[in-house]
């Protein structure tokens, strides 16, 4: 299997500037040489440039902050994702801030369409992203990129006449939620997304909550993106982000979250969004996230088979 990583060092989508160093954090932190461990033809395609001259974008001022820039950006990665699915590669995104997900998950989108395949979404977040120009309390457009994929108004100018493939609503699942704003909120429930907030985690267990996740893609032959947005982790094992929220993932239950969409064989794309190595302590977050895709790629301590006999 060939994986491809593209770095979109982005940060004009959050109120912190920074994360447009994760990619390079990332590399440094030994993703490339992670992946070849697990045995995968892994290409460094280096990192995406924005689409110039940058689109005809008219400003919105601070209803959405940088929207010609995001537009940008999401126009370059759209065409990357959907290019390198054609080719045969699962496309790796190294972020970058969660905006460069309008861009990724759209040419992902683009591909699945194509295929004939229907595309889930698995959002492991702190938060909904699912803000419009018209709710965002911020401006920032990072918390607007899943309501922009799952088709929500406002946001037209980012993909202008560029195919624009937006994913059922229904096929998006956020994950790891604490923090959603109250505009927001009205948005989710009149559209019915199924949140798993940490309130259902601790309730039932990430394992159960993942399952029926993971079922649900595969009885409809599926394909799985997942945009891993680092802040649905502890800040306390993962520092390195712009908008932390206490009360996050723990370090094994994140693991087992990525050890499962191993186990499942659904992933065929990935994000990797919001590490901001500018508020990082020592590369403690950038490792740790190596580690998780290492898990997500098929790290485990040892190969089980179904009846949980240890396989050779
Ligand atoms: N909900 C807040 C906002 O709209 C925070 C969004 C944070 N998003 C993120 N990808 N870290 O500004
Ligand atoms: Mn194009
Ligand atoms: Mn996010
Ligand atoms: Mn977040």
């Amino acid at each position: 299997p060939r994986v491809a990583l593209l770095g979109a060092p982005i940060d004009l989508g959050a109120s912190l500037r920074g994360a447009c160093m994760g990619p390079a954090a990332l590399r440094i932190a030994g993703l490339e040489e992670a992946l070849r461990e697990r045995g995968f033809d892994v290409e460094d395609r280096g990192d995406v440039a924005p689409r110039t001259p940058a689109p005809q974008v008219s400003g919105r001022g601070e209803r959405a902050r940088n929207l010609a820039e995001i537009a940008a950006w999401a126009r370059s990665l759209s065409d990357a994702a959907y290019e390198t699915m054609r080719d045969g590669a699962m496309p790796v995104f190294l972020g970058g801030d969660h905006s460069l997900s309008m861009g990724s998950v759209n040419g992902v989108a683009r591909h699945a369409a194509e295929a004939g395949r229907e595309l889930f979404v698995l959002w492991l977040d702190a938060h909904a992203d699912f803000n419009t120009p018209a709710s965002t309390p911020s401006g920032n457009m990072h918390g607007m990129s899943a309501a922009l994929l799952a088709g929500e108004e406002g946001l037209e100018e980012v993909f202008g006449d560029e195919p624009r493939r937006p994913i059922d609503p229904a096929n998006l699942h956020l994950f790891g939620i604490r923090s959603i704003d109250r505009d927001e909120r009205n948005l989710l429930v009149a559209r019915g997304i199924d949140v798993v907030d940490m309130r259902l985690i601790d309730e039932h267990g990430a394992s159960v909550l993942m399952r029926r996740v993971l079922e649900r893609v595969a009885a409809r032959n599926g394909m799985l993106h997942v945009s891993f947005d680092l802040d649905a982790l502890d800040p306390a094992i993962a520092p390195g982000v712009g908008t932390d929220v206490p009360g996050g993932l723990t370090y094994r239950e994140a693991h087992l979250i990525m050890e499962m969409l191993h186990d499942s064989g659904l992933v065929t794309s990935l994000d990797v969004v919001e590490l901001n190595p500018y508020l990082d302590e020592r590369g403690k977050s950038a490792r740790l996230a190596v580690d998780l895709v290492s898990s997500l790629f098929g790290r485990q301590v040892f190969a089980r088979g179904p009846d949980n006999a240890l396989a050779p």
